[in-house]
Parts: C-alpha cells; sequence; structure tokens
C-alpha cells in the first residue's frame, strides 16, 4: 500500500489523490471539532469553504435544525452559532443537529480532497481508528495535512506520522520520503503531543487568543473511535 503526504491544503492536486483513499487533518482544530461533533450525536457536517456558502447554506435551511460554525483568524465570525473550539460541540449543543461549518485551511483542505476514491478525516483524537479503516479499504493512502493558510505546521504532520505508524503495523506499506519525515518527527514528539504544539507557530497563536485549553484538548491520542468520512457534500460518522 502506497503511502504519501501532502502538507498543506492549496497543494492536493487530483492526481495526487484519484483513485486513493485521502485522510484530511487538521489537527489544530477544525478535524479535532468535527470528530468531537460527531462522536457527540451530530447528524452531519456540511464542510463549505467562504463564510457566504456558510450563510447561504443556512438561509435554504429549517431553522433548528442546523449550526452556523467555524472561524476566521481563530475566532467565531460574525452571526455564527459556535466558532472552531472542539470543547463547544458538547453533546447537549450537537445531537442531532446539521453543522455547517468554514474555516480557514481544514475545510478548503476537505474540499480539494474531494476528488479521491474515499475522503477520511482524522486528528489525534481518533488516529488509530482512521488508520484501520484506511487499510481495510486496501487503496493507496494520501494524509492532506491542511496547514495554516498555505504554511506547513508541525502538529499536521505529526498526526500524518502517527497514522503512517498505525498503518505500518498492520500493513506492508511503500512510503513516499514525505511520509517518512512526518514519522521521524512523530517519533521524536511521541509522549508529548502537547510540547510540540507549545511549540509550533498554530499552537502559539491559539494559546494568544485564548484558546490554550484546546491544545490540551486536541492532544490527546486515540480517545475517540468515531471515524468521519465525506459522503457527497457531507461528513458523517461511518
Ligand atoms: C483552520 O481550518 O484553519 C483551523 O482549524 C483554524 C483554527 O484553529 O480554528
Amino acid at each position: 500500500m502506497k503511502l504519501d503526504v501532502v502538507l498543506i491544503a492549496q497543494e492536493v492536486r487530483p492526481s495526487q489523490v484519484l483513485g486513493r483513499t485521502a485522510i484530511v487533518i487538521d489537527v489544530l482544530r477544525a478535524t479535532s471539532s468535527i470528530t468531537t461533533a460527531l462522536a457527540n450525536g451530530c447528524r452531519a457536517v456540511r464542510p463549505v469553504v467562504s463564510t457566504e456558502e456558510a450563510f447561504a447554506l443556512a438561509q435554504s435551511s429549517e431553522p433548528g435544525t442546523f449550526l452556523l460554525t467555524g472561524e476566521r483568524g481563530g475566532l467565531k465570525v460574525e452571526g455564527f452559532d459556535l466558532g472552531n473550539s472542539p470543547r463547544e460541540y458538547s453533546a447537549d449543543v450537537v445531537a442531532a443537529k446539521t453543522i455547517i461549518m468554514t474555516t480557514t485551511n481544514g475545510t478548503l483542505a476537505i474540499k480539494n480532497s474531494s476528488p479521491a476514491k474515499t475522503v477520511l478525516l482524522a486528528c489525534l483524537l481518533n488516529g488509530r481508528s482512521v488508520a484501520r479503516r484506511a487499510v481495510l479499504s486496501g487503496d493507496d493512502i494520501t494524509m492532506v495535512c491542511s496547514g495554516t493558510e498555505g504554511i506547513f505546521t508541525l502538529e499536521d504532520a505529526y498526526c500524518a506520522g502517527m497514522l503512517a505508524e498505525e498503518i505500518s503495523r498492520v500493513a506492508e506499506t511503500e512510503p513516499t520520503d514525505m511520509a517518512l519525515a512526518c514519522r521521524l518527527i512523530y517519533q521524536r514528539y511521541c509522549d508529548d503531543p502537547l510540547g510540540l504544539m507549545e511549540s509550533a507557530i498554530h499552537g502559539q497563536k491559539l494559546r494568544r487568543i485564548g484558546f490554550g485549553e484546546d491544545l490540551v484538548y486536541c492532544s490527546q491520542k486515540n480517545v475517540l473511535a468515531v471515524v468521519p468520512v465525506l459522503r457527497g457534500d457531507s461528513v458523517v460518522a461511518l
């Protein structure tokens, strides 16, 4: 099974994902929020790229059935119900709702990965479950890191490395040098994901704007079993 990694959302080309399982990663924080929402009983997440699209979709949805969520600059968008802190997506808030979400990088990574045969979403919270599911597909795998505004981020590469380790434990793999490099990052910080996030650019920004607790939450490994998958325009629990 071939194993590749794309380092930023903006770099995904259809040829890198066509016929493959793509695993979209945005540890801080979009895929952590989506995973948490689905684990807490939300019906589906509709990822969209722009705030305009999000508001338009909300307009055409039945009131009371959805939440409008996401961020710009890490902060809740004016007029939205929730921001992008996974700790906001508790069962009492999201159960049975459809979430219309737009984030700066994560929802773009999902859209750009959509030509793949299958699109799964991963973060540290559900890494092992997603890795095992991807192996079951038998497909070659491309892990798509979101990065931040076109820039490489350590925590996404760390998560790609963790997935590569998990996959290599149960399947014969042919990793690219990029997949090997992510594994090396993972091995270097294996037991200290929080330390890695705190030294990394996006983690520092989130701490500065008051979301330090999100780093603690998002640094937990394999605590959720839910596997988010893109079905048409929506992400649902597999
Ligand atoms: C994104 O998609 O850009 C991120 O999830 C940003 C954030 O930390 O909210």
